[in-house]
């Protein structure tokens, strides 16, 4: 290959192969992917191509190995290819890939998702997204009215209904947030109906509900936001959340995609000791594999029924995906799961703490535990919101991403995601990663 014919990901890393395939890509792909979330320029230059990945490590086309703190965005929560997820998917494809009404296996899941959860009723779907806009059309049906308040940084998925404010792959400026779609093609009417409100801005919060009340179906909100790092709720925020939901007759829409059954078994739920009308999950329930579901109390759940507020799908709940999803809820229900990996996590934020602290980088780490943490490029004490946010130097997390690859370690390149460890990451793994980015700060100060 021509020297002209190869860009360089990262410095001193052969990452050919993935070059070639991008270029393939973006002649049929818009972007070079399937998703936003996973294109130019998220990734830039190019997306790396990956051809194999077992426990904490993945490898690239070219052969490069690295420990993943990425996780596929959430899912891996039991690293790649587990054992005992392989083995129960690959004994459900000699049974039958597809049946598309009700099999064995759907109610188990059901039961088990209940049980861990404590939610009365549970619908499933493929993906996040299908989730979050059964879960606002069910609170908008059930409550017979339409507007709904988001929180700016939060990201709950591609559809209309929550486009606004940033949060993730729609992340932008600050001045885009309030009545900016963060996608063309979004009408006016959809607009009006999607309130943005500040994150751990108890005023603005009470002030918008008190001022819309009469017509607001609803708050739909992630427990912490994990679309622009690692960003909990400060103390009493998801309390008066509760509470204006139950003061003004509307419902409390928890996305629990990201932390639905890694905070806790039963999610950020248990974790708060809070409760929400309707509840999302997706990522750590199917452990890789494309399975959502919508849960909440019996009163409201049974309103997604023929004739009242319509959610159907072809792939909804199959076979494969929901056998994975029971392996991998077994998984978490072993003695010790949860305690393991709040180690490993804590572990994975002091270690970059201390990193900091040791070559005198202005950063700082924001955690919760098994939820994940990140890296901040700041000089702020502290990341409160999304305005806060977008002061942090992503270039400069964008230069360590790439200096992390060169000795091994996968973070992704924005600061907007977080880092994760799975079931399988081991102390070993953490301590590791820890010195790498250590000397990757060195190089960069
Ligand atoms: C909190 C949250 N909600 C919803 C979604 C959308 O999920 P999906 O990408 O599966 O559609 C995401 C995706 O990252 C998410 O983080």
């Amino acid at each position: 290959m021509a020297a002209e014919d190869y860009v360089e990901y990262a410095s001193g890393l052969n990452t050919r192969k993935s070059y070639r395939l991008y270029k393939r890509a973006e002649k049929l792909m818009p972007g070079g992917a399937s998703s936003h979330g996973q294109c130019y320029p998220v990734f830039t230059p190019y997306p790396l191509g990956f051809e194999r990945g077992k426990g904490s490590k993945i490898w690239d086309l070219d052969g490069n190995e690295y420990l993943d703190f990425v996780l596929a965005m959430g899912p891996l929560i039991h690293g790649h290819a587990h054992p005992r997820l392989v083995e129960a998917v690959r004994d459900q494809l000699a049974k039958g890939t597809m049946f598309a009404v009700l099999h064995d296996k759907e109610v188990d899941l059901a039961e088990k998702v209940c049980r861990m959860t404590s939610m009365d009723m549970v619908r499933f779907s493929n993906g996040g997204s299908e989730a979050t806009q059964t879960a606002v059309r069910l609170a908008r049906g059930y409550t017979g009215k339409n507007k709904i308040i988001k929180f700016e940084g939060a990201y709950h998925g591609g559809h209309d209904y929550v486009l606004f404010g940033g949060g993730g792959p729609t992340t932008g400026p600050p001045s885009a947030m309030y009545k900016i779609p963060s996608s063309w093609g979004i009408p006016e009417e959809t607009a009006k109906n999607t309130l943005v409100v500040r994150w751990n801005d108890a005023d603005s919060l009470e002030k918008v509900v008190k001022r819309n009340a009469d017509d607001l179906a609803g708050i739909i909100s992630e427990p912490v936001l994990m679309n622009i790092g690692t960003v909990p709720p400060e103390e009493g925020f998801l309390q008066l959340m509760r509470s204006l939901c139950d003061e003004h007759d509307m419902l409390f829409i928890l996305d629990e995609i990201i932390t639905g059954f890694r905070l806790a078994r039963g999610g950020a739920q248990e974790y708060f000791g809070i409760k929400a009308d309707i509840t999302t999950y997706a990522k750590a329930l199917g452990g890789g594999f494309p399975i959502s579901a919508i849960a909440g109390r019996r009163k409201i759940m049974e309103d997604l029924v023929p004739g009242k507020v319509f959610h159907a799908g072809t792939y909804n709940a199959n076979p494969l995906c929901v056998v994975a999803a029971l392996a991998s809820l077994t998984e978490l229900e072993r003695p010790g799961t949860y305690q393991r990996m709040k180690k490993v996590g804590d572990m994975l934020q002091a270690g970059l703490e201390e990193a900091i602290e040791r070559t005198k980088t202005t950063a700082i780490v924001q955690g919760i535990g098994p939820g994940g943490c990140q890296l901040y490029f700041t000089k702020l004490d502290r990341i409160r919101n999304y305005p806060d946010y977008m002061t942090c130097d992503s270039q400069k997390y964008l230069a360590m991403h790439r200096k992390l690859l060169k000795k091994g370690v996968y973070f992704h390149p924005q600061q907007y995601e977080h880092l994760f460890v799975s079931t399988q990451h081991t102390e070993e793994d953490v301590k590791q990663c820890v010195s790498k980015v250590q000397e990757s700060l060195r190089e960069l100060t």
